[in-house]
């Protein structure tokens, strides 16, 4: 390891902390991203004695560096060349049930570890000149990292008891490194789900966030089904579990398949805000279930209650209110159309609606739409991407010439007004709206004259003077 540590900020700790006569460990998230070579700019410096003491002797020698102290935490950070680097005092913890937060008190390195969620997460490497870069690994973290296994180090449940947002970082964990949680820690989720409650909805939409962006999220929203806190978190989510059967037919389980939908667009694109579209693109499906004996099942509308479920959801989980909120909404309503299309025929006018409605992003919802196709059959998924070429070329061609992605009225207000004589009123929305629909419906272009030629004779049609 020590050749990991040859860096400027180590070896300056390293002096500090052999000229004050203070042990000093670099622990948890770094050390753990060291041996699986995972890029980090946290760094986490423990002092068994005073972290701020640490980090003010560190920050002069560097020199230009700004100590941020937070006293009431006995912590202090500051920034060194593109690193966060933390000190805090090696401690022991105690909690109360009601809260996460513990009573702390000073303590050894091993209190210190003793205290930290996973086995992976509570290896210490020495900075100390005369033990530099020794491993201190109490729990057989490496051998977890190795076998890829998320396992507590002392007794699941008095570790989950005292701080339940770990159950959280086990599955995110598990997710993010593709490791395996370890069956006692699985039950431990499993029996202390319910403290769930006392956890603040933002840390829980953080590590929601985090499983999100992991390679294949499907893992971390399985994970939390299978421990039970699925319905304590996203209830939308777990209803679309399950098959229903009438006369033998039965409809696919929306909840596997969400999660399918949600690993191919992950395939596809890093977009945090279009991997939750991916997740609730089917949300109102539960809702908008029938069985019709002519048909079979079907959820008509899903699509579209489902986008009026969005607001609700996102509020709940802290999850923010602007126009990320808007972009999901807008993904959930139109996640059928391109298909629709693509099946119905492929339509000059139905392509200038669908890029009026999706404007700029068109792109994304093409992505959404093909990460959507999860049917097992080989020749209908070809045939599928096939035709979903042939609406992508066509949306080019559509754009290029009728530039409808940004569509805005070449007749204004104003000039309908003006033109009629009229005051502001639901004539002038009428006409405004029928040029509109005339462009796109192909009947006249995007264009000034020939929405003016339109404007004039739509208004003789109504008996207006202009
Ligand atoms: N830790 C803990 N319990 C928590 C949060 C953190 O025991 N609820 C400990 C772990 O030892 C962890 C360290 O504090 O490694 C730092 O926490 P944090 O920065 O949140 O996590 P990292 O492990 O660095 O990972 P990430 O940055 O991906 O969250």
């Amino acid at each position: 390891m020590k050749q990991y540590l040859q860096t400027p900020v180590f070896k300056a700790i390293s002096q500090v902390a052999d000229s004050i006569e203070r042990e000093t460990y670099v622990v948890g998230g770094f050390v753990r991203d060291l041996i699986l070579k995972r890029q980090t700019t946290d760094i986490d410096i423990v002092v068994v004695g005073s972290g701020i003491e640490m980090a003010r002797a560190v920050a002069k020698k560097l020199g230009g560096v700004k100590v941020s102290v937070f006293k009431n935490f006995g912590t202090a950070m500051f920034k060194y060349r593109g690193m966060e680097i933390e000190f805090v005092g090696a401690r022991k913890e105690s909690y109360h049930r009601n809260s996460r937060k513990p009573v702390v008190e000073d303590g050894t390195l091993e209190d210190d570890q003793n205290r930290r969620d996973f086995t992976i997460n509570a290896l210490a490497l020495s900075l100390n000149e005369k033990s530099f870069g020794q491993l201190i690994d109490p729990f057989m973290g490496v051998k977890d990292i190795e076998a890829g296994i998320i396992r507590t180090p002392r007794d699941p449940v008095v570790t989950f008891s005292d701080d339940p947002l770990r159950m959280l970082r086990a599955i995110r964990f598990a997710t993010q490194l593709g490791f395996r949680i370890e069956e006692k820690t699985f039950e431990g989720i499993v029996s202390q789900k319910e403290r769930l409650e006392i956890i603040s909805k933002e840390r829980i939409t953080e590590e929601l966030n985090k499983m999100l962006m992991a390679p294949r999220p499907s893992m971390g929203f399985k994970l939390l089904e299978k421990t039970g806190l699925l319905p304590l978190i996203l209830p939308e989510l777990q209803a679309l579990k399950g098959v229903e059967k009438i006369n033998g037919i039965g409809h696919k389980d929306n909840f596997y398949h969400t999660l399918e939908v949600l690993d191919q667009l992950a395939e596809r694109s890093d977009d945090l805000w279009l991997r939750w579209s991916a997740l609730l693109h089917d949300i109102a499906k539960p809702r908008t279930k029938r069985f019709d004996p002519k048909v079979g099942w079907t959820f008509h509308s899903h699509n579209y209650v489902g986008m009026k479920m969005v607001p609700k959801i996102f509020q709940r989980l802290r999850l923010p209110q602007n126009e990320k909120m808007k972009f999901v909404q807008k993904m959930v309503e139109l996640h059928m159309r391109p298909i629709v299309l693509s099946e119905e025929g492929v339509t000059d006018s139905a392509i200038r609606r669908l890029l009026f409605d999706a404007g700029d992003d068109i792109d994304s919802l093409m992505t959404l739409c093909e990460a959507d196709i999860t049917s097992k059959n080989e020749v209908k998924v070809r045939k599928f991407l096939r035709n979903f070429k042939i609406v992508r070329q066509k949306l080019k061609e559509i754009e290029e010439k009728d530039r409808i992605r940004n569509f805005q009225p070449p007749i204004s207000g104003e000039e309908i007004m003006e033109t009629f004589g009229l005051p502001p009123c639901k004539i002038v929305g009428e006409i405004k709206s029928a040029i509109k629909e005339a462009i796109l419906e192909g009947t006249i272009h995007n264009d000034y004259e020939e929405a003016r030629t339109f404007m004039l004779k739509k208004g003789k049609e109504m008996g207006l003077k202009g």
